[in-house]
């Protein structure tokens, strides 16, 4: 009866069986893989609840995003207003781009390891991911032989996440310029998730990716989200770039997707402008925390380098087995953190906290972790 978009299993695996079990039974819980920055703490202006504009009553269909709206992003990021395109979110984002360039069972290329809900968000278009290695020597850097040697006829897009969730790393000029090359050899688009471009920690400085990634046709994703600590307000958007006549030819198939839906909300269009404004705010105190907690973690262990984002990877001892220590952890020490597998990681024995939890929880969760390390996050290399 059902289609084959949704193949997964429903089955909670170990780690959700025990951590509904503590729920169950009251205990409390470290949540060291706290994502959700409305539940971290943080001081929100108060405005931002009471952003209602009488215009909101007034319903315009808009597929790229009322003008007033656009405009804000399009100034946030330095851009032309006509290469804005507004979206309910970032995942809403990745299905327009799929649904743009992608057939049934065409392929996109996307790093390895990151972010889960890429498999998810592809699968669920009838596309199918094929992934290149990030690898780590003290730093991460992109496999692009192995890239290339990915490409097939079916191959629609290269997707970097820049920086990636969970490595921290993001898009070095030299890769970005070689993306754009093979984009254009091979007919591809490119498509850079860009939601945590401004958590850069330790003063590292991103190149911007615009700027280097040549004349690809280029989509960057971006939303409020990471942006302003928001995910709740539902706003993403999509800047174009690249060739003049190819950006023109996707902005008009865009155009008809997003017509098909109109799925942003009048008002959070409406309080855009105003948002991203106070945005500011929330974002300063988010980097705060990061950098904060970072640098706590780094006396208590060896955590892998990191250039920005909301997490941080500590690599196991060789012999641990990440499934059985992260459930372990939890039941014995409450404390929750997640197992590398869920990002793809190539060889097991790895774990990633986020580092947006509150610092005492954070330092607490990471005390109780240690206990149960034999070496506290010595860094074995895969
Ligand atoms: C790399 C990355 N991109 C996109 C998203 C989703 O963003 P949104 O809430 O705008 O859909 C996430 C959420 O965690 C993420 O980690």
């Amino acid at each position: 009866m059902f289609s084959g978009r949704v193949p997964w299993s429903l089955e909670p695996n170990e780690l959700a069986r025990a951590l509904e079990e503590k729920r169950r039974n009251g205990a409390g819980l470290i949540d060291l893989t706290e994502s959700n920055p409305t539940r971290a703490g943080f001081h929100y202006p108060r405005e931002m609840a009471a952003l209602t504009d009488e215009q909101a009553l007034v319903y315009e269909p808009a597929p790229w995003g009322l003008p007033r709206a656009r405009e804000a992003v399009a100034a946030e990021h330095g851009v032309a207003v006509e290469r804005v395109l507004l979206t309910s979110s970032s995942s809403e984002s990745y299905s327009f781009l799929f649904k743009l360039l992608c057939d049934q069972g065409d392929q996109v290329l996307a790093p390895r390891p990151s972010y889960p809900l890429f498999e998810f968000l592809a699968t669920l278009e009838s596309v199918k991911i094929a992934t290149y290695p990030l690898v780590y020597e003290g730093g991460w850097r992109m496999d692009l032989d192995n890239l290339e040697r990915s490409i097939t006829p079916r191959t629609r897009a290269i997707f970097v996440v820049n920086p990636n969730n969970p490595t921290g790393s993001y898009v070095k000029s030299s890769e970005a310029q070689r993306l754009a090359q093979l984009c254009r050899r091979h007919d591809l688009a490119l498509a850079s998730d860009e939601v945590f471009f401004d958590y850069a920690l330790d003063d590292f400085v991103p190149p911007p990716f615009s700027e280097i990634a040549g004349d690809a046709l280029l989509f960057r994703l971006n939303g409020l989200s990471k942006k302003c600590g928001l995910p709740q307000m539902k706003a993403g958007w999509i800047l174009l770039d690249g060739p003049e006549q190819l950006r023109q030819q996707a902005a008009g198939r865009l155009e008809v997707i997003a017509d098909t839906f109109l799925s942003v909300s009048t008002p959070v269009q409406h309080a855009l402008p105003r948002l991203l404004e106070l945005g500011s705010q929330v974002r300063r105190q988010i980097r705060q925390r990061l950098q904060a907690n970072l640098d706590w973690l780094r006396t208590a262990a060896q955590p892998w380098r990191v250039e920005g984002g909301w997490y941080a990877i500590l690599a196991l001892d060789s012999g641990i087995d990440e499934s059985a220590f992260v459930v372990e952890l939890l039941e014995r020490e409450g404390v929750l953190v997640h197992p590398g597998f869920l990002y793809d990681f190539d060889t097991p024995g790895y774990i990633v906290l986020s580092l947006l939890a509150e610092p005492e929880a954070f330092r607490d969760g990471v005390t109780r972790l240690r206990r149960r390390l034999p070496r506290p996050g010595a860094p074995g290399a895969p």
